[in-house]
């Protein structure tokens, strides 16, 4: 049990910012960070509420330019309850002494808890127990639950119960010079004495959120009676609740919120169905009980069991609980993606990045309908796409680097460096290997899935459409005889044009160009799959034919690719004439260079000069594809590619990554498992520990690295455990580290459930149900079928 709470045994008011990030409750629709209810925004409190896909684009005045960006809006709290002793001081941690301090998240049941006992200046004492969710069964309800102890007083006190419309984006310093007024109050009103609703609108996008609150405070049973006065002001109301309280007597105080907005299906109008579920939620405990049922069955789908050194079963649980919070059940049916930085913060103002392509590895076998859902929000966005590329002077759809509301480009054009103070262009938008990651993740749905119905339909539209974009975006060079990408910016945001040059981009980038390489082939491949119908629909609508095709595998084996030298892949093409980076020196005179970016800007100079790259770029092929598959994809354009010539890339790049984004730690860690172990493992517990400790020093209070949380349970599954999902079979080849004694999980492999567990001497593989009475499982080298019902076990040294 102690492996699923996050416990803190102090106060630490510098490092509250931290947790709220990391005690963030969320359903998959809606997410509230895990601030003080009792406060305000202040240095040490930051209580943000976001909604999946709650966007608004706002202009500011940068430097006589007018810019705009597309925010993740800060939603009003529901949060605020406080307490006063009559004619005390409302609750306010700073101002009280602090006798004891507990604060738990607890993951399996979603629930936050905090009790602390505090005197104020008169010596009087109180505990105060609060538990808080955010409904995982009813995505509309939260719930906070106050148990009230006056240890050492008796008296009259007072409750304040508010929901705060008056709120704005102030969760990252760095955009604060942008706009970050993003709601408009709409009404505001007392239901009864004790009920109260607001109603508020995005400015711009004009998305309208009712919150009904309904706050009551009970002795045991029964409930106690109180005065009641409310109070408003635009955009904020607030009920004062009045009783007598005796020493020693626990009092509960319970309020339970029901949100709704303008984006819900199903529903009448907000504020109608708010004022609706408050009065038919019952108390806490109903609440909390239904909510705790959903909880019970996410976990029995997505536990990852980790027996092994140090906090890893925690810490894979935490980055599991994260995951969930953001893409959850609830999330079906909500026109949204995976924000890069969860519904936890507002880094990246909530977009939609390449970051998908980390998570859906963990969804795809547990929760493929929520893939399924995530996959529909491109599809969704397919004629921006489409529009994109057409503007751009290309064919087919051309999705953005940073995707918001409608699927139009959301990269910022300046961003500001917060070391040297100054805005700087943002080429970054030049990421157009989204698009690849976006057929990729179509394929590896399909994969695990095999549902053939989304392929046809959704799947190959969108990915075809790629096919399409990629076609017209490459040239031919006749001095080569090959085809080339250019003007592009790889995975590595620390080169975004040549040093010295006005033009934006880079040519050739090899991670780019290789992907849309394996874009084109398995475009072929999936037109051999879908059905006819649908083949010869799309044929006619997308514009493709025969001399399309012809090109599609002509540029699959024609796609240049540059090398150092033999077998030493360029991250792009012009690499080797940048200057090799004084990591030494840097190291010695920083304590943290992960952002050379910022470190180098702020001197003066430009990481587009060394060869110094934030995070694998070329590297990022051995992770996204086997061995076997790199040789395939490589022989087919024209190049000997083995295991030596990949161990010869990662020792080239390895020494040349600052690891400025998180995600690098986990591509290195998946790469050097099989070539440097214990690099790997240290690859691996950094990822681990880099929210939990925010290791970025201040970028985990911004939101959590979902990308890199889901990154290290992949790890755990497909490099740990071994699992490759093929289109023959399952395949586990185990590679358990020294380190970790046992791992246990139940996947979800073409509508079968798998379960499968693993220690340093045996794999047992049970198949617990599916859809057809059989499975094929590999296991190393041989396929196996199982049988419904059926467990095996594999004694390893037999098999390996
Ligand atoms: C990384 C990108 C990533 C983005 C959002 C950036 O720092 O360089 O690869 O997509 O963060 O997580």
């Amino acid at each position: 049990m102690e492996a699923f709470k996050i416990k803190y045994n102090d106060w630490n008011p510098d490092e509250q910012k931290l947790r709220e990030a990391l005690c963030t409750l969320a359903n998959g629709y809606i997410g509230t960070r895990g601030a003080a209810e009792e406060v305000d925004r202040n240095k040490y409190n930051y209580p943000g509420t976001y909604l999946a896909g709650g966007y608004n684009r706002a202009k500011t005045e940068i430097s006589g330019k007018t810019i705009e960006n597309e925010d993740f809006v800060n939603f009003p709290n529901w949060l605020p309850l406080s307490f006063r002793p009559v004619e005390g001081q409302w609750l306010d941690l700073v101002k009280y002494q602090i006798l004891e301090y507990e604060q738990t998240l607890n993951m399996k049941t979603g629930v936050l808890e905090r009790m602390f006992v505090i005197k104020d200046t008169k010596g009087r004492q109180t505990k105060i127990k609060s538990r808080r969710l955010l409904s995982m069964m009813d995505k509309h309800l939260a719930a906070i639950h106050w148990s009230i102890t006056p240890q050492n007083w008796s008296g009259d006190i007072e409750i304040r119960t508010a929901l705060d419309g008056t709120v704005i984006n102030d969760n990252v310093e760095r955009y604060s010079d942008l706009e970050s007024h993003h709601l408009d109050p709409l009404y505001n009103r007392e239901i009864n004495e004790n009920s109260i609703l607001l109603k508020v609108q995005t400015k711009q996008s004009k998305i309208t959120m009712s919150q009904a609150a309904r706050t009551q405070i009970f002795s045991g049973k029964n409930s106690v009676e109180t005065t009641s006065k409310t109070s408003k002001k635009d955009g904020y109301i607030e009920q004062i609740l009045g009783f007598t309280a005796r020493e020693g007597v626990t009092y509960e105080v319970e309020k339970i919120v029901a949100i709704y907005t303008s984006r819900d299906r199903s529903i009448s109008e907000p504020s109608l169905e708010a004022c609706k579920d408050i009065k038919r939620s019952g108390r806490f405990h109903a609440v909390l009980s239904r909510h705790k049922k959903a909880f019970q069955h996410l976990w029995n789908r997505a536990d990852i069991g980790v027996i092994g050194c140090g906090e890893v079963q925690k810490l894979a649980r935490l980055h599991i609980f994260h995951i969930l919070q953001t893409a959850s059940l609830n999330t079906i049916g909500v026109d949204t993606g995976v924000p890069a930085r969860g519904l936890h913060g507002e880094a990246y103002r909530g977009h939609i990045f390449w970051d998908e392509l980390y998570i859906f590895p963990f969804l795809n076998l547990r929760f493929p309908e929520i893939t399924r859902n995530l996959l529909l929000y491109r599809y969704y966005r397919l004629d921006e796409a489409r529009y994109a590329a057409k503007e751009g002077g290309y064919k087919g759809a051309m999705y953005p680097w940073q995707s918001g509301s409608n699927g139009k480009e959301e990269s910022q054009t300046i961003h500001l460096n917060p070391k040297s103070g100054n805005w700087i262009q943002d080429n970054t938008y030049l990421q157009k290997h989204v698009n690849s990651a976006i057929a990729y993740n179509i394929w590896q749905y399909f994969l695990a899935t095999n549902d053939r119905q989304f392929l046809s339909f959704y799947g190959a539209e969108i990915f075809l459409s790629i096919a399409l974009f990629w076609a017209s975006k490459a040239t031919y060079n006749k001095k080569n005889d090959r085809y080339e990408i250019n003007g592009v910016v790889g995975p590595d945001e620390y080169h975004t044009s040549y040093p010295d040059s006005e033009e934006r981009g880079l040519n050739n980038n090899a991670y780019t160009n290789v992907m849309a390489a394996w874009v084109f082939q398995k475009a072929i491949e999936i037109l051999e799959i879908i059905e006819n119908t649908r083949k010869r629909e799309l044929y006619k609508e997308l514009k493709i034919d025969d001399k399309q095709l012809e090109r599609w595998k002509k540029i699959s084996t024609k796609m240049y690719v540059p090398f150092l030298e033999d077998g030493l892949i360029s991250q792009f093409e012009g690499y080797e004439k940048l200057k090799e980076f004084p990591w030494e020196e840097y190291k010695e005179k920083y304590d943290n260079i992960q952002r050379l970016d910022r470190i180098l800007e702020n001197e003066g100079d430009s990481p587009n000069k060394y060869k110094a790259s934030k995070q694998a770029d070329v590297l990022m092929l051995f992770y996204l594809f086997s061995k076997e598959e790199i040789k395939n994809l490589f022989e087919k354009l024209g190049h000997r590619f083995g295991e030596e010539e990949i161990i010869k890339n990662i020792n080239y790049y390895k020494k040349r990554t600052s690891h400025g984004s998180t995600l690098s730690r986990f591509v290195f860690s998946w790469i050097l498992s099989k070539y440097d172990k214990e690099d790997s493992w240290v690859n691996f517990e950094t990822l681990l520990i880099s929210d939990f400790e925010d290791i970025q020093g201040g970028t985990t209070p911004e939101g959590v690295h979902l990308g890199a949380m889901a990154g290290s349970l992949d790890l755990i599954q497909r490099n740990f455990a071994g699992l490759e999902v093929g289109e023959d079979a399952l395949w586990i080849n185990p590679k358990l580290p020294p380190n970790l004694s046992k791992i246990t999980m139940r996947i979800k492999y073409r509508q079968h459930w798998i379960l499968i567990a693993l220690n340093q001497e045996k794999l047992t593989i049970s198949f617990e149900e599916g859809w057809s009475n059989k499975v094929n499982i590999g296991v190393i080298n041989e396929i196996y079928e199982f049988k419904h019902g059926e467990v095996r076990e594999f004694y390893l040294e037999e098999i390996s």
